[in-house]
């Protein structure tokens, strides 16, 4: 089995496994000098992707925001069914799907999958816990829903601020970034949605604030009954979430992973953390 899958989307025909280390993209692609296109990044297990359909529509949503002509839903079943095909069933994986606009001088939109295993360092996350400390995005809470130029809500592959973040979070000693508005509102991760507890009530912020709404925070307040609390979307600036039972980032490919530290101030892992990550159904 491969330690990296790369699968290329041919049009009227099967997808390809093209073998790692052989090119995908042309140079003049417009994702790559523009970072202009879309994807989505799945976690793979039992060989399988979870919340395919949910990526999927959130996919088409940031496409059509982008006015960009994703292909139709069966080519991009067909693509992740190949690449999950060619990943070793026992392994946890991270599938992307990524569609760009294609090359400069115009011609179809490019479209491929990667499956790659996850960083030991991000699944002991599941367990240690992340320390995070906030970072002011510069834009008030309600400035994307009013500018759908700043993109609020979509999935890009202009991540690179998003990295530069998580890099100056590595560079004071921590392990990510909360992003807040220039109003102090909680917004989210760079590339996870925060989640918390307040007694009875598991709650995330609203898609209005511009954040990217989160497949597995919906997944897991779709089942919040399941342990017992009431699922409910709110503003929160972070004294919020120093006072919370318990806060977590949520991913595709971390799971749930509890915060225990923001801004230098100790959290308190929840003991409700095991029975959330078994909701989503990630290994410890
Ligand atoms: C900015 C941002 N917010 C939230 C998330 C979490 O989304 P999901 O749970 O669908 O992986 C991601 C994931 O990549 C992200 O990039």
């Amino acid at each position: 089995m491969l330690d990296r899958v790369l699968v290329i989307s041919v049009p009227g025909g099967p997808p390809r496994v093209v073998p790692a280390g052989e090119p995908l993209l042309r140079g003049d692609d417009l994702g790559v000098l523009r970072g202009d296109g879309v994807f989505e990044t799945l976690h793979v297990r039992s060989g399988r992707p979870f919340l395919l359909a949910e990526h999927l529509d959130r996919m088409a949503r940031s496409a059509e925001r982008l006015d960009l002509p994703l292909p139709p839903v069966p080519r991009l079943e067909a693509l992740a069914d190949t690449a999950c095909g060619a990943w070793a069933a026992h392994r946890e994986g991270a599938l992307r799907l990524v569609c760009t606009r294609g090359p400069e001088d115009g011609g179809e939109p490019t479209l491929f999958a990667t499956v790659a295993g996850i960083k030991d360092a991000l699944r002991d996350q599941r367990r240690a816990g992340i320390r995070v400390v906030t970072a002011s995005l510069g834009v008030t809470a309600d400035a994307r829903d009013g500018a759908p130029w700043l993109l609020g809500g979509v999935k890009s592959l202009s991540y690179a601020a998003n990295m530069a973040a998580q890099r100056w979070a590595a560079a004071q000693g921590v392990d990510d970034v909360l992003y807040v508005s220039s109003d102090g509102q909680v917004l989210e991760g760079p590339t996870s949605t925060v989640v918390w507890r307040d007694s009875g009530v598991l709650a995330t912020v609203p898609d209005s604030t511009g954040i990217l709404p989160g497949t597995t925070a919906a997944h897991l307040l779709s089942r919040a009954a399941e342990l017992g609390l009431t699922a409910e979307l709110r503003m929160a600036v972070p004294a919020d979430l120093l006072a919370a039972d318990g806060v977590w980032f949520a991913s595709s490919v971390r799971g749930v992973v509890p915060f225990t530290e923001l801004d230098g101030k100790p959290l308190t892992v929840d003991p409700l953390t095991p029975g959330l990550r078994d909701l989503l159904g990630y290994p410890a």
